[in-house]
């Protein structure tokens, strides 16, 4: 089911150029920046894990707090290449400089309870299940670390119902596939925070920052979330 998602065909594409673009004008406006302090996400002296980095926008926001460790992973090795050279252009020489890993969600190739810090942005509408991410991005967390993540709500389609044309049905037939049969069988799945923070808990997260930016028509469009790794395993775990 994994490789489903997984990009054997390493091209750049306009959505690359796009998309880094786009991060890297974000990143340089400092929205990224304002992202992590919305979420009160602090790297200073963590070990620091960057999952889905695309092309690194993150990790040079993140390199600036000077991280005992730093670690971008992808699935797409076109991002992963592009990431090393914008990361070469934009990091300040005193930052730490991350390590570029291949790896695929939910199989990252990390010890139990290496990181401090988890940070998965707009990755979860891309994953093959959402459960079974989310525990692999808790079990490399250390007891008592913190996990942010972000995707698209029900709402996301809606802000760009003409610019997108087909893809906003797109993501709303693969979410309704996803709810029926627990399977993603097409990019871009919609995801509902309610049920995202209640995976959470039940794998043994607390989830203390929520941040549902940008609602249209009364749903979410992008939700944000920090969850803490609690020290103890929950019964349904064990
Ligand atoms: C929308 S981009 C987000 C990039 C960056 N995190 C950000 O917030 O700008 C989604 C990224 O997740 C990566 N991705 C998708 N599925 C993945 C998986 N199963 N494992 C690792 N990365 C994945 C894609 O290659 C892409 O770089």
């Amino acid at each position: 089911m994994g490789k489903r998602f997984i990009m054997e065909n390493n091209e750049l594409t306009k959505w690359h150029r796009a998309y880094t673009q786009n991060a890297y004008h974000e990143l340089e406006q400092g929205i990224t920046r304002k992202q992590l302090g919305t979420l009160n996400i602090k790297a200073a002296d963590r070990k620091v894990l960057d999952v889905g980095c695309g092309p690194g926008n993150l990790l040079v926001a993140l390199s600036t707090d000077n991280p005992r460790l730093l670690i971008g992973v992808d699935v797409d090795a076109t991002f992963l290449s592009i990431g090393y050279s914008k990361i070469k252009e934009s990091i300040n020489p005193s930052s730490k400089v991350p390590t570029l890993i291949r790896a695929s969600l939910p199989t990252l190739p990390f010890a139990d309870e290496t990181f401090d810090l988890v940070t998965c942005f707009l990755v979860m509408p891309h994953v093959p299940d959402d459960k079974v991410a989310l525990t692999e991005l808790a079990r490399v967390l250390k007891p008592g670390g913190t996990l942010a993540i972000s995707g698209h709500g029900f709402g996301f389609p809606l802000r760009y119902l003409k610019r997108f044309r087909l893809k906003p049905l797109q993501m709303y037939l693969a979410s309704i596939i996803y709810k029926g049969t627990g399977k993603k069988l097409i990019r871009n799945t919609l995801q509902s925070e309610k049920k995202i923070c209640n995976v959470l808990h039940d794998i043994g997260l607390a989830v203390d920052v929520q941040n549902y930016n940008k609602k249209v028509l009364g749903c979410v469009a992008t939700y944000w979330i920090r969850a803490t790794k609690s020290d103890t395993i929950p019964n349904a775990m064990q």
